[in-house]
C-alpha cells in the first residue's frame, strides 16, 4: 500500500491560521481533487472540522484520541496503527495523508510520494508543515502557475522519496 500526502505550503511552510487554510486558489482546489478522488484520504480531527462535511466520492478517515467522537460517512480511529492495518485489511492500494500540521508529521515517516504546493505566500500562520530533508526525496515534476488577481502565484512540486 503506497501512502501519499498532498498539500499546499507557504514560503516557510505555512499551512493554515485559526483551523482555516491561508489562500483561495481555486486551480489547486481542482488539483486537489484529480489527486484523492475515488482514493481513502486520512485528515486529523481539526482539518475534518475545518472542512465541515466528508469529501465526496473518497473514503473519509479521521484520527483522533476522542473515544466518543462520531462523524457521518467516516472511519474514526484512534490510533496510526489500527487506521493503517485497516487500510491493508481494505486492500488499499494508495492512501492519501490530507493534513494537517500533526497529521503530516505522523505520517511522514511512511510518505513515499509528496505532492506539494508551494504558495507564493510569506504572512502568519499558526500551523506549519514539517521540515522534511529534501535531499532525501526527488523532484519527479513541477508546473508554475501565475498569481491572478485574486490568487497568488504557486508552483505544484511532485516528490519521490529516493
Ligand atoms: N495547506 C494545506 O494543505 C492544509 C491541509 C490540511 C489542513 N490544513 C490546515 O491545518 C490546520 C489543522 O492542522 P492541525 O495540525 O491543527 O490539526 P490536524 O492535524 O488536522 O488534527 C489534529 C488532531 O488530530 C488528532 N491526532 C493527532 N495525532 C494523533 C494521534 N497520534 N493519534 C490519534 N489522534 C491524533 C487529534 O485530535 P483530537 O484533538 O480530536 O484528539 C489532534 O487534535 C488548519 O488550519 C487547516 O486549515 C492545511
Amino acid at each position: 500500500m503506497m501512502i501519499s500526502m498532498v498539500a499546499a505550503i507557504g514560503k516557510n511552510r505555512q499551512l493554515g491560521k485559526d483551523n482555516q487554510l491561508l489562500w483561495h486558489i481555486s486551480e489547486d482546489l481542482k488539483n486537489f481533487k484529480r489527486l484523492t478522488l475515488e482514493r481513502p484520504i486520512v485528515m486529523g480531527r481539526k482539518t475534518f472540522e475545518s472542512i465541515g462535511k466528508p469529501l465526496p466520492k473518497r473514503v473519509n478517515i479521521i484520527l483522533t484520541r476522542d473515544e466518543n467522537f462520531r462523524a457521518e460517512n467516516c472511519e474514526v480511529f484512534h490510533d496510526k496503527e489500527t487506521l493503517l492495518q485497516w487500510c491493508q485489511n481494505q486492500s488499499f492500494s494508495e492512501v492519501v495523508i490530507i493534513g494537517g500540521s500533526e497529521i503530516y508529521k505522523l505520517f511522514l515517516p511512511e510518505t513515499k510520494k509528496l505532492f506539494l504546493s508551494r504558495v507564493d505566500y510569506d504572512g502568519p500562520a499558526d500551523v506549519y508543515f514539517p521540515d522534511f530533508d529534501e535531499t532525501k526525496w526527488s523532484l519527479k515534476n513541477e508546473v508554475n502557475h501565475p498569481a491572478l488577481s485574486n490568487s497568488p502565484a504557486w508552483s505544484f512540486h511532485e516528490y519521490e522519496l529516493n
